[in-house]
């Protein structure tokens, strides 16, 4: 990464394959495929972008929130790249880093303040965002995630992992008035998220109609518009609350060809600027950890390599470390 916008090389080693079997991400195999890949990964990553390790400025890693496990091989290897080679290490909140996908190029700068949606597979995440580091969490699901509803819908369905893309591609085919799913908006003024009862409802119509599979493609098409209508609702809404009048869209879930369409449509009609990331920076890379790093270090933030990885860690918690802090 180059100045936080222009990514010198996005090395993605995928394990959606290994654990599409189980139809689900399982912890143990995760940070075993990643002591595997995560060197294989690295030299692919400086060979490509034409660096050595001694050019770089920095190293930026995620040390949370997410798999205990997985979490502790990269930051054990980001420790010993940052060691050996006596350049600083910065740690970056994995939800934080979602939002910074949408600050790399060919993008416009974010401008601030402004309204972040970051939906992924554990999260769904609405913040307010007044400059760089600076967040603070407006509402969040109160159970299950937009993304871990994609894919525990797309397990009952026998679709594969993860569900997301699979429940997209079956929606175009599909009528989203087919059913009149839920939407679930909480009480007046909340900007917090529930998709249980949403799942229930679909899971319920699925039971009525998997013997004959030609239901399928009107049940995702009517479940992703209520995921969508609900998501792009409360961001516009926090937006206008908030008089604010930029919109960031992250996470694996930003990926969802309605949300993208959806939210483009309601942003432009109710003049916001949108920021959303090619789809590729949407699910997990190392460009968008890359690009919250660099402003990491430029405001003078740093991490000793006693940091540790935090499953649970918050926001706030995320890049919160005072310059200098070691
Ligand atoms: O951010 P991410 O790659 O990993 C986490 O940090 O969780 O997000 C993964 C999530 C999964 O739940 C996956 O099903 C979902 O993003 N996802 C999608 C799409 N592509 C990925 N959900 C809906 N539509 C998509 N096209
Ligand atoms: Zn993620």
């Amino acid at each position: 990464m180059r100045s936080g916008r222009t990514v010198l090389s996005s090395i993605i080693s995928s394990q959606a394959k290994l654990h599409d079997e189980y139809g689900g991400v399982v912890p143990e195999l995760a940070s075993r495929q990643h002591v595997d890949t995560i060197l294989p990964v690295i030299d692919k990553a400086l060979d490509s972008a034409g660096v050595a390790l001694a050019d770089v400025d920095g190293i930026a890693v995620t040390y949370g929130p997410g798999l205990a496990g997985a979490l502790l091989v990269g930051l054990s290897a980001a420790k010993a790249l940052a060691l050996a080679s006596q350049r600083p290490l910065v740690g970056i909140n994995h939800l934080e880093a979602h939002i910074y996908a949408a600050f790399l190029e060919p993008l416009p700068p974010v401008a601030f303040p402004a309204v972040c949606l970051v939906v992924s597979g554990g999260h769904t995440d609405l913040m307010y965002m007044s400059g760089h580091g600076r967040l603070s969490l407006e509402g969040e699901t109160r159970d299950d995630a937009a993304g871990e509803v994609f894919d525990k819908l797309a397990r009952a369905m026998h679709l594969g992992y993860p569900g997301g893309p699979l429940i997209d591609k079956l929606a175009q085919e599909g009528d989203a008035r087919a059913f009149a799913f839920p939407r679930a908006y909480l009480e007046p003024g909340s900007f917090d998220f529930s998709f249980s009862g949403l799942k229930t409802a679909v899971l319920m119509e699925w039971a009525k109609c998997k013997e004959d599979h030609a239901c399928l493609p009107d049940l995702c098409a009517s479940f992703q518009a209520a995921v969508v209508e609900v998501l792009v609702d409360k961001s516009l809404a926090l937006a206008h609350k908030r008089g604010v009048e930029q919109i960031v869209l992250g996470g694996g879930v930003a990926a969802n060809s309605r949300l993208r369409q959806q939210l483009r449509t309601r942003a432009q009609s109710e003049g916001m600027a949108l920021h959303i990331p090619a789809q590729v920076y949407c699910t997990d890379n190392a460009a968008m950890v890359a690009a919250a790093g660099s402003y990491s270090l430029e405001r003078g933030q740093r991490h000793s390599l006693s940091l540790n990885a935090k499953a649970n860690l918050s926001l706030g918690g995320g890049n919160s470390a005072s310059p200098g802090e070691a």
